[in-house]
């Protein structure tokens, strides 16, 4: 099996469940609290691992009581912590996350010790990875390893995905040449300008966004699921795949889980349309359940729910 490689960050998530979030200044009375992991680049690298991948995480902790947190919920998951430094200076990432009784969201970071992943520990990592098969990334490190892992995918003919959550203003070396940009349709706006609603606007933000060097566009929708844009046989290709039909318990991390089930397609070789079905699968699946690492599907629940849905059977 090819390994997927995640370069990205790693947070403790304290979340608060509530009927309704407080206005400013108000105080409500909220259901119960959960501590366990979270981090976009954790999150997508679970959802990898869960949905199949040999997945190789490059991210840094610190040494703090949330490092512990971290250290075991790796060692559970039986996932590798080679790759993933401890700072002996910056404490472990953490986020605040309010989820509502409809499932939405709203979250604060504090990105600590994600601030020092770096180019040489992308390089390092690299250096002991052969058979790579493709290589994820997210915005919650600093600009520096991403590049380091966009000219790493380059280097060994594997595609590059980038999801740029959070949104920042991003360098033109970055998009140029990136394989496949994730935003979601707010953080398409926010790089494009165009205020995405419905598949035409999707497909005006989708040129937009390829005119600045970006090769393959997804953007996801939310309820409304994800728009594809990819180059295929000499043409582009576009698609709007609505998600299949589940109970929102908790959206924390369902575009986590989208990129890393379609990294997962990716490095397996599955044709676009597959790998849409098989994202857009496991991201359903983990809104239906709490928290962000926790609520990420395993593989067999991907399948099933891909041949129910879409009668693909992989
Ligand atoms: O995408 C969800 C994630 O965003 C949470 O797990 C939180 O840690 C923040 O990084």
């Amino acid at each position: 099996m090819k390994k997927v490689m995640v370069v990205g960050s790693l947070n403790v998530d304290m979340t608060v469940y509530t009927p309704r979030f407080p206005v400013a200044g108000e105080t409500v009375f909220g259901t119960s609290l959960r501590i366990g992991m979270g981090g976009k680049g954790s999150n997508q690298a679970i959802a990898a691992h869960r949905s199949g991948g040999d997945v190789c995480m490059v991210g840094c902790i610190g040494t703090d009581a949330m490092a512990d947190v971290v250290r075991r919920h790796y060692d559970a998951e039986g996932m590798s912590r080679e790759f993933v430094a401890e700072s002996a200076t910056a404490e472990t990432g953490t986020a605040l996350i309010e989820v509502e009784g409809s499932g939405q969201n709203r979250i604060v970071v504090i990105t600590g010790a994600n601030d020092e992943v770096s180019a040489v520990q992308v390089e390092a990592a690299a250096a002991k990875i052969e058979n790579m098969g493709a290589v994820l990334t997210q915005l919650e490190t600093g600009f520096e390893p991403v590049i380091a892992a966009k000219e790493l995918a380059a280097a060994r003919g594997v595609p590059f995905i980038l999801n740029p959550a959070p949104y920042k203003d991003m360098p033109a070396e970055l998009l140029a040449g990136t394989d496949w940009l994730t935003p979601n349709e707010t953080e398409a706006a926010r790089l494009c300008g165009v205020t995405v609603t419905d598949r035409a606007t999707a497909a005006e933000a989708a040129e937009k966004i390829r005119a600045l060097g970006v090769k393959n566009v997804l953007i996801t929708l939310g309820k409304q699921g994800v728009y594809a844009s990819w180059l295929q046989d000499g043409g582009v290709k576009e698609e709007l795949l609505p998600p299949p039909a589940v109970k929102a318990v908790d959206t924390t991390g369902a575009g986590d889980a989208f990129n890393g089930a379609f990294t997962v397609a990716l490095a397996e070789g599955l044709p676009v349309p597959q790998a849409l079905r098989f994202a857009s699968c496991c991201a359903s699946l983990s809104v239906t359940r709490a928290g962000a690492a926790d609520s990420m599907p395993a593989r067999s629940e991907i399948l099933t729910l891909l041949k129910e849905t879409y009668g693909v059977e992989l």
